[in-house]
């Protein structure tokens, strides 16, 4: 039988503090997940100050439980990966630090991790072995982008967002509208309760070849919407915003998928945990094609995927050292 490889993943990039066990790039033994959302509920928003308050304070005791949930000891570890990138640089520090000391401490490689890659391997953790090429679709709160991932450190951007990301999209509607954040979830439930499909926001038609991302209109045209009608449903406005965004997100990843002739597609992130999303998505593909989308629980940030992909560059022997960097952007 050949030997297991086991590897922390630790993930600070935005507002969970993650830390988890895999083994072989796949088992995930342990995924203690910390989320700060009720810290920064009432900013409507992620405070980076805060945030990385809060990364620091809780740290070390998710170490400590991931390792006790896994069953093991530091000295199995062969490996310790976390995000350097992109993301909050005061949060990211939290996770990239520990990880070095962890490196530093048991004489194990340290694995830097592109966080956006991390979102488009979660799938593979359930059972599917990745097939390359894919088109990866990333749609989070703070990201949008689309990508063709070749293999592990492979990935090419074919298009991002020329404003706002996908999440952040949702938020600023549930804000304006007084519904909560975060706001994908409760703009997902309401949506679900409406009565029909009469309101129609303008569809937004890119020019062939275009794969930029763009929320800013649908988000003004939804605020210019509700100050004409301030008596409209709100479930049927959250069902057309719903739609609209979605729709946009579902064009381009077909479009980019056909036109390169790739037939694995693969969404991640926050904002892949939208069930009408899934319909979609599902409802477009053609029988060639295969959709992957990871389950809620790995989809919003986790430590898992971080370990999943730094264990391919941990085979690999592409290793970080103490000289690797947090970097706000990928
Ligand atoms: O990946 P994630 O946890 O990290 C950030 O980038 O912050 O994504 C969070 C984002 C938020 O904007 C949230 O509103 C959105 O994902 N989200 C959703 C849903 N669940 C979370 N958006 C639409 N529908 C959902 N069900």
């Amino acid at each position: 039988m050949k030997a297991q490889i086991l590897g922390m993943g630790v993930e600070s990039s935005c507002d969970e503090t993650a830390v988890s066990v895999v083994r072989d790039g796949r088992d995930i033994l342990s995924n203690i997940i910390s989320s700060q959302i009720d810290l920064h509920k009432e900013y409507y928003g992620v405070v980076p100050e805060i945030a990385s308050r809060a990364h620091l304070e809780t740290i070390n005791l998710l170490v400590g439980r991931a390792l006790e949930t896994a069953g093991v000891g530091f000295g199995d570890l062969a490996y310790v990966a976390a995000t350097n990138r992109p993301g909050l640089v005061g949060s990211l520090l939290i996770g990239l630090q520990s990880a070095k000391v962890i490196s530093y401490a048991l004489g194990i490689p340290l694995v830097a991790v592109n966080h956006l890659e991390a979102h488009l391997y979660a799938p593979f953790m359930e059972g599917a072995v990745p097939v390359y090429p894919l088109i990866g679709l990333l749609v989070s709160g703070g990201n949008t982008a689309l990508y063709q991932v070749r293999g592990p450190g492979d990935m090419e951007l074919i298009g991002k967002t020329a404003d706002d990301a996908a999440g952040e999209a949702f938020d600023k509607i549930a804000k304006y509208m007084d519904l909560g954040y975060p706001g994908g979830p409760v703009i997902e439930r309401l949506a679900r309760t409406a009565s029909g499909g009469t309101i129609m926001f303008p569809k937004i038609l890119p020019e062939p070849g275009d794969f930029r991302f763009s929320f800013s209109g649908i988000k003004t045209a939804v605020v210019n919407y509700l100050k004409k009608h301030p008596g409209a449903g709100r479930a049927e406005v959250a069902h057309a915003f719903q739609e609209r965004v979605l729709e946009i997100l579902v064009r381009r990843v077909f479009a980019a998928a056909r036109g390169r002739g790739v037939k694995n597609i693969v969404v991640a992130g926050g904002v892949a945990a939208n069930g009408r999303l899934r319909e979609l998505l599902e409802s477009e593909k053609r029988p060639d094609e295969t959709i992957y989308v990871p389950s809620p629980l790995l989809c919003t940030d986790n430590a898992a995927m971080v370990a999943g992909i730094g264990y391919h560059y941990f085979r690999m022997g592409l290793y970080g050292d103490s000289t690797t960097d947090v970097h706000a952007r990928a």
